[in-house]
């Protein structure tokens, strides 16, 4: 049996800001999340052409703003003057795609911590854990609770975990195979952040026999989600922040 490493971290995690409340990946989603009383968000980070470091899902711009195409093509200045909001509905219109430094400061200055997932334009894995794990390790020096850098990308986590060891990291996968343990030990990754599907009570006691945390995402169901953490989850990201409380 490992000792688990620290996990100062809630159990309850608003999934991109506010999960499907608020504009997803916006600083109104995380105003919304922390109006449920939520005080972890995930969220996902790319870069520009430029390489600032901006949240989006996805490597377009299509279906969350008004823009065309990959943010990665575009520099920072025009993705600014993009609508992150209006696709949600009316309310939110003006919302602009935040940046990665302004979303540090709102959590930091309302105590919320962060779930940064590094979602890279594919062919710039390497490039994007980088740089995400540079102005992580800059926008969150200091804080009391630090940012936990997450990826699907291998390439993605190896670069953070050279550029900022010290920063946690966690392998998301939707696919568990044999090698899993190596995978982490590897990586140096503090967690596993499994689609919950994946997750039974026996799985989860062994993932903490060998020293790893377990987050489970997208929980949206409140049965779901209280049979997970009754079994011992160390988080569940989640989208249902009006059916699932944050307390
Ligand atoms: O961090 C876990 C979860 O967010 C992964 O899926 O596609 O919502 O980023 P996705
Ligand atoms: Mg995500």
């Amino acid at each position: 049996m490992q000792t688990l490493p620290p996990w100062p971290y809630p159990h309850l995690v608003a999934h991109r800001g506010a999960g499907t409340l608020a504009p997803e990946n916006t600083l109104a989603a995380m105003r919304v999340g922390a109006s449920f009383g939520y005080k972890m968000v995930e969220f996902d980070a790319k870069l520009s052409q430029d390489q600032v470091a901006i949240l989006l899902h996805d490597a377009e711009l299509d279906r969350t703003t008004n823009g065309r195409g990959k943010a990665a093509d575009q520099p920072y200045a025009a993705l600014a003057k993009l609508d992150a909001g209006l696709w949600f509905s009316a309310a939110f219109r003006g919302e602009p795609i935040p940046t990665l430094e302004a979303v540090a400061r709102y959590t930091l200055s309302h105590n919320i911590a962060s779930n940064i997932e590094i979602k890279p334009t594919p062919g710039l894995e390497g490039l994007t854990g980088t740089a995400i794990a540079r102005q992580a390790k800059h926008d969150w020096h200091g804080a009391s609770v630090p940012p936990l850098l997450s990826s699907f990308s291998l390439a993605a986590l190896e670069a953070a975990q050279q550029e900022a060891p010290t920063l946690p990291r966690g392998w998301i996968t939707s696919k568990l195979d044999e090698n899993w343990r190596q995978t982490l030990r590897r990586l140096g990754c503090v967690s596993i952040h499994l689609h919950h599907l994946l997750l039974n009570e026996a799985l989860l006691n062994d993932i903490h026999a060998g020293g790893f945390r377990v987050a489970a995402w997208t929980v949206n169901d409140p049965t779901r989600a209280a049979t997970l953490l009754r079994w011992g989850v160390d988080s569940v990201i989640t989208d249902a922040l009006d059916l699932i409380s944050a307390e």
